[in-house]
């Protein structure tokens, strides 16, 4: 597979998952250049840029938005509104891993303008199915997530309905709702709800619960969806992040593919 050499890549957010691509540009797995990194918090800023070869300056949002081609969020749902005002004034790419801070009006600036707007697969499989399956008729999608209960624990709709996690023995079913709904409620848990619902683009009939079960050591996604195509089942085991229990490490390595689909002038995949 022939990969042409990068553009610049800009990171806004030095955390799991941020660092993981940061490694993977800085070993020369991507072929790509850090053009600097960004974090709310500077001392992750720092840390990160000097566990890196390249030493990548450390830069305000706006800074990194005018440095680099690509700009690579992996922050927090709050990160992405300001990224994408940056990436459509300045007319840079973007590569958004909270994207439960994605609106519809996003999409519609992103559709109007000349620079894109990237949605890794993250910690789910079979979006392409569930992609192909949109230009029919799809009738309903359930996704199931179940997480061990430390990796739902400080999640506003926890904190807010008093969820004891702490002492639980036994699987229990602590949300069901729509995607907005669950993201509202779980917005650094269930960003995976945000890349269904829209490759599916389906209101109303998208249905989300959040499992928190003792007995798992991963997290868990089962997805169902039932249309003109016919069915997709598919359940990903994901084993967590050892740097952040939340966080999937699919979700890392599918970041890491989508940047080298797009470096790649072979494109795998729908
Ligand atoms: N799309 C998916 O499938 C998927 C999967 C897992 C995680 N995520 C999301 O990706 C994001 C990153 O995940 P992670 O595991 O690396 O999280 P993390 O908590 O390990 O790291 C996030 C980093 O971003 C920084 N940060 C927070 N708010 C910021 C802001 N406004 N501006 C700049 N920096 C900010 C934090 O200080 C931290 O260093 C999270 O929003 C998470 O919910 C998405």
């Amino acid at each position: 597979m022939s990969e042409h050499t990068l553009k610049k890549a800009g990171l806004i957010g030095c955390g799991a998952i941020g660092t993981r691509i940061a490694k993977a540009i800085d070993s020369g797995e991507l072929k790509a250049a850090l053009a600097g990194v960004c974090d709310i918090d500077p001392e992750r800023a720092r840390a990160l840029s000097q566990s890196l070869n390249g030493k990548p300056p450390i830069m305000s949002a706006a800074q990194i938005v005018d440095a680099a081609d690509i700009v690579v969020e992996a922050a927090h749902v709050s990160a992405v509104p300001e990224a994408v005002d940056l990436c459509i004034e300045k007319g840079k790419d973007l590569m958004v891993m909270s994207v439960g801070g994605l609106t519809p009006e996003h999409f519609e600036r992103f559709e109007n303008s000349a620079v894109n707007l990237y949605m890794p697969s993250g910690a789910v499989c079979g979006l392409d199915g569930v992609l192909a399956s949109n230009l029919e008729h799809i009738d309903t999608v359930t996704l199931t997530t179940r997480k061990p209960p430390a990796g739902l624990k400080d999640a506003p709709f926890i904190v807010q309905n008093n969820i004891d996690l702490d002492s639980l023995t036994a699987e229990k079913t602590v949300f069901e709702g729509s995607p907005a709904q669950a993201i509202k409620g779980f917005p650094k848990n269930i960003n995976v709800a945000t890349t269904l619902y829209n490759a599916a683009n389906v209101d109303g009939k998208f249905r989300v619960r959040i499992v928190a079960d003792p007995a798992v050591h991963s997290n868990i996604h089962e997805i169902n969806l039932s249309g003109a195509l016919g069915s997709i089942r598919i359940t990903v085991e994901n084993v967590p992040s050892p740097d952040n229990p939340r966080t999937s490490a699919l979700a890392y390595y599918s970041a890491i593919a989508t940047l080298r689909k797009i470096l790649s002038h072979v494109k795998i995949g729908t």
